[in-house]
């Protein structure tokens, strides 16, 4: 008989992985049934664990977001240990082109150098800044999964305008926005293997070689490093580090809710298709669950997280609440029909509920519990929200949307 193999090239193996989201080997015992959502009870944002109740925007501050925080922190994605030898960040920025995309642009290429007497891990974060813009620009800093060292950011491969890589970048310039991106790989590797070995080792005092149950998992750590990109940022006089706009898909856009929650200096926050341990609430347990997540990918949370598998209605917390964090700073959320992985219900009723926080800081947030038509777009409202037809990846009209999200909030600014 004769054996005819197939040979599968490298490059379609990540694509294979994202189609079988939604494949028997995953999908085993996942609910998409909207019927046989188990009832839940979601922990309350607005009232302590002692019972006191919060009912204005300083005690708020002062009070509940600082131990939601912690939560989040020592429970989900884990704290950022204090390191053993001083931590020093440097930025070079080692390549300047001011005629990037015709002159529409300038390209710089930094690098950022995090150092101790441990060791260093350099990060590479690209910027581009709109040539046409007189002053400082609003930018969009993305978390990305695209190597920022890669040539798909010369001009060489743009078609129809768009680059390889698919980031509308002639679009943002002619909007006005600078475009940022940091590839989170350079700080941290996502398999079990590399993970521990990058930007975590720099923080192991003597005889620790791995990240405690309440330290940083992969998450945390690329929440980390968008930060010291802002750090680069706050110097840079071509983008208004005041109108940056955070933003990444999936897996970046987890992170993203996590680094704005966390730092203030994000004026804005764009999550796209976050799903679980993202935007979507864990108890609804939908789609992805705690317990998939933490067996496929166990380094992306903490490891008290695991303590958690099927035992959601114990956590202290839920997304709706990691959302509330970034309050009163506009926040937008987007879903896609056919992505039920991600669990789209549960990403709008997480906004939904975090919208309880915008109101009591007297912003237009979402009303209605029911999710909104497919196709149309929340602009007008500090939680923004779409669902679009589709699956799983960012599209022209969602690059759009998150556009007129952040004209709306961020020029007006
Ligand atoms: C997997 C994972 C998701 C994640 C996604 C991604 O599908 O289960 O939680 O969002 O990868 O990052 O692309």
């Amino acid at each position: 008989m004769k054996i005819i193999k197939f040979a599968i090239p490298l490059c379609v193996l990540p694509l294979l992985d994202l189609q079988s989201r939604e494949s028997k080997e995953y999908d085993n015992d996942v609910n998409y049934d909207e019927a046989k959502i188990p009832h839940y009870d979601l922990p309350k944002l607005l009232v302590t664990p002692e019972g006191k109740k919060i009912t204005s925007t300083k005690e708020w501050n002062e009070i509940r977001r600082p131990q939601i925080l912690s939560l989040f922190s020592n429970l989900i994605y884990g704290r950022v240990p204090e390191p053993s030898s001083p931590i020093k960040v440097d930025f070079k920025v080692i390549k300047e082109d001011e005629k990037f995309m015709k002159g529409k642009a300038t390209r710089k290429d930094i690098d950022i150098k995090i150092s101790n007497d441990i060791g260093n891990v350099t990060m590479r974060f690209i910027v581009f800044s709109p040539n046409d813009v007189k002053g400082p620009a609003p930018a969009f800093l993305k978390h990305s999964f695209n190597n920022t060292r890669s040539n798909d950011f010369d001009a060489s491969p743009f078609r129809k305008g768009k680059l390889k890589n698919g980031w509308p970048l002639g679009e943002f310039f002619d909007r006005g926005y600078g475009f940022c991106a940091v590839y989170h790989e350079d700080l941290v590797k996502h398999n079990e293997v590399g993970f521990g070995n990058g930007i975590h080792k720099l923080f192991y005092p003597k005889g620790q070689s791995f990240p405690k149950a309440s330290e940083w998992g992969v998450i945390s750590a690329c929440a980390w490093g968008a930060m010291r990109a802002m750090d680069y940022l706050e110097k840079d006089d071509d983008i208004d580090h005041t109108r940056v706009a955070i933003m990444g898909h999936s897996k970046m856009g987890k992170t993203t809710l996590w680094t704005a929650a966390q730092d203030e200096r994000f004026a804005l926050a764009i999550s796209a298709q976050s799903g679980c341990a993202g935007a979507a609430l864990w108890r609804r347990k939908s789609g992805e669950t705690l317990k998939k997540m933490v067996t496929r990918f166990p380094y992306w949370l903490c490891r008290n997280a695991w303590k958690f598998v099927d035992q959601e209605d114990d956590l202290p917390v839920d997304q709706h609440m990691l959302i509330a964090c970034i309050a009163p700073r506009p926040v937008y959320i987007h879903s896609g029909v056919k992505d039920t992985w991600a669990d789209g219900r549960g990403e709008y009723l997480s906004a939904y509920h975090a919208s309880k926080v915008y109101e009591l800081f007297g912003k237009k947030a979402l009303k209605s519990k029911d999710s909104p038509t497919v196709g149309e777009a929340i602009i007008d409202s500090h939680v923004g929200y779409h669902i679009r037809e589709g699956g799983h990846s960012i599209e022209s009209f969602d690059w759009k949307r998150f556009m007129d999200f952040a004209d709306h909030h961020l020029k007006s600014k």
